[in-house]
């Protein structure tokens, strides 16, 4: 399979999917979108993987949420697709029967969060922050962070951090229950490659058991993600998000007005 966004590569049982836009911060575009829906079908198809890594290219980043030069062109009805897009490739990614752990090292923001919140577990390393930015540019998360951020940590933080578009660092993510493990920077490839490398050689009949039970303590109704996806188109057609994203590309503040 041929991918432009994201490399792909085995160690026996274990896949590992690398998005690979570093200097935009791995932030996810059309063309990683592609990639992984192919990705996630390569998975599907293949009995021989028994578990699946996804991580950013570089240390600054697993993904600094969806790329925010393609908003600027969208009208509703394409942002409401792409919502749609966004959230029906994360749900077949938590809808894999073998194990999906994100490797977070450095910004998981926005829709990178998202998927990282859509793999079946997350580790990270101690320079890691992790939030759900979208307040910022005038938006709100579009590919099921509103949901699987509360199931997972809580309303009350939940709330706390999409409204506030406050980060959390890696402590206070392990704290809240968002990621499983805090690991120090220098140990991060070996330690997450050893731990890829048992999961692997775990039983998959029980392995995929086990995510099924799991699963739906985070998964979102269909009305909560038709939410989201109607919302977020509405709101980026508002002067607001359109400020949003002008100043982000701009490199200064924004002003909102409220309209
Ligand atoms: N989209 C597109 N480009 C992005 C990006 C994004 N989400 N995040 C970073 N980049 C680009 C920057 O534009 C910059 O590019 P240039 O070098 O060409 O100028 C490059 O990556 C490096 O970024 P910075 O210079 O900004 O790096 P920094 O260290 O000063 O700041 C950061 C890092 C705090 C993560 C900052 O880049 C940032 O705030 N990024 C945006 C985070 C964000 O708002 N994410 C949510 C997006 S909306 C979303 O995800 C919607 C959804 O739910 C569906």
């Amino acid at each position: 399979m041929k991918y432009s966004s994201i490399i792909l590569s085995r160690q026996e049982a274990w896949l590992r999917i690398i998005i690979n836009r570093p200097k935009a911060l791995n932030a996810l575009n059309k063309a990683v979108f592609d990639d992984l829906d192919q990705a996630i079908a390569e998975i599907e198809s293949d009995s021989s993987i028994r578990a699946v890594s996804i991580e950013g290219s570089g240390d600054k980043a697993f993904a600094a949420g969806a790329d925010i030069t393609e908003f600027q062109s969208l009208d509703e009805e394409s942002t409401v697709a792409l919502s749609r897009k966004g959230q029906r490739i994360m749900q077949r990614l938590q809808d894999l029967r073998v194990p999906v752990f994100a490797l977070i090292k450095g910004y998981a923001l926005g829709g990178g969060l998202e998927l990282a919140l859509a793999c079946h577990c997350r580790v990270a390393n101690v320079s890691a922050k992790f939030g759900l930015p979208e307040i910022n540019l005038g938006l709100m998360p579009g590919y099921g962070g509103t949901v699987r951020m509360s199931n997972l940590i809580g309303t009350t933080k939940a709330m706390y951090h999409t409204l506030t578009g406050d980060m959390l660092d890696a402590e206070a993510a392990h704290h809240a229950g968002l990621i499983a493990k805090v690991i120090p920077d220098e140990d991060f490839e070996e330690q997450t490659a050893k731990m890829m490398r048992k999961l692997a050689a775990k039983a998959p009949i029980a392995a995929s058991a086990i995510i099924q039970a799991l699963k739906p303590g985070y998964t979102a109704s269909e009305d909560a993600m038709a939410y989201e996806s109607k919302e977020f188109g509405r709101l980026m057609m508002t002067q607001d998000a359109q400020e949003g994203a002008s100043a982000f590309v701009e490199k200064r503040k924004p002003i909102f007005t409220g309209n």
